[in-house]
């Protein structure tokens, strides 16, 4: 199967599940549990659309591996994995903000991005209406419209993102990256789910987006979309982007960006 083809699969089932949580979301939202601490829940749309999208794959493409947030995890045995957050944003969700998506992504090799080979990914904002989608070296498009990164080089006029964890020991390390950047860019948004800001980067409504601590789900579709824009996405000091670190910027800005967030 080709990556375009794989890509047909993302959109599309990512669009089916984007229908479900609207209308979960419109039916009124219960939370199901608490998971990293008590203010990072897990509502049961979170889980019914994990259960619909893995449901859906494994119709289309039964030999693949599946690794979701809310914890299904099946391993590949045709070497292909998909990554899906089935709503990234959830404290959006609940609070009934519009920023909040579905995450899909589909790599060659397992769940680590330091090994894994993206292929294809979708995220879909189902309130806007909005889905952002890229195949490798295919270009990334928010519906049929092709993106770009930004081509803005100096930081100063900068419009940058982060996000925070569910932890309160964590928070304060990202604090402190926030109060160096904070002074030396144009401003800074926390929007609420990392997908979305990722896909920002790509469509030029955002320079930049970095987080620490986020995981393969929450990144796995917008790191693609924003390198097929045009754009860089590595973590500090060379790594590359994984948990520790994911940074998404133009090239211009990428270094000194990564020196600030550094410290
Ligand atoms: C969260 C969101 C948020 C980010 C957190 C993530 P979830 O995902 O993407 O923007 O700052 O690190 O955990 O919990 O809403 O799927």
């Amino acid at each position: 199967m080709t990556s375009l083809e794989l890509l047909d699969i993302a959109r599309t089932v990512a669009l089916e599940a984007g229908e479900l949580i609207a209308r979960r979301r419109r039916e009124g939202v219960e939370v199901a549990d608490r998971k990293s601490s008590s203010v990072d829940v897990v509502t049961f749309a979170d889980r019914e659309s994990e259960q619909f999208i893995q449901s859906r794959i494994a119709e289309l493409r039964p030999r693949d591996g599946f690794f979701g947030e809310e914890g299904a995890d099946s391993s590949s045995q045709s070497g292909l994995t998909w990554i899906v957050d089935p709503i990234d944003g959830t404290v959006n969700y609940l609070y009934d903000i519009p920023q909040y998506a579905v995450s899909i992504a589909v790599v060659d090799g397992d769940t680590n991005p330091a090994s894994w080979t993206q292929l294809a990914a979708a995220v879909n904002n189902p309130v806007l209406g909005e889905l952002y989608s890229a195949a490798t070296g295919q270009g990334a498009f928010l519906g049929e419209s092709l993106l770009q990164v930004n081509n803005e080089t100096n930081l100063a006029h900068a419009l940058v993102a982060t996000g925070f964890s569910y932890t309160s020991a964590e928070r304060a390390e990202q604090a402190a990256i926030v109060h160096r950047v904070l002074p030396e860019v144009r401003d800074m948004r926390r929007a609420g789910a990392a997908s979305l800001d990722l896909c920002h980067v790509a469509s030029g409504r955002l320079d930049g987006y970095w987080e620490r601590g986020t995981k393969p789900w929450d990144f796995a579709a917008g790191t693609l979309i924003v390198r097929e824009a045009g754009g860089v996405v590595g973590g500090l000091g060379g790594a590359p982007f994984g948990n520790d670190m994911v940074l998404a910027t133009n090239a211009a800005l990428f270094a000194p960006l990564e020196a600030l967030i550094a410290g």
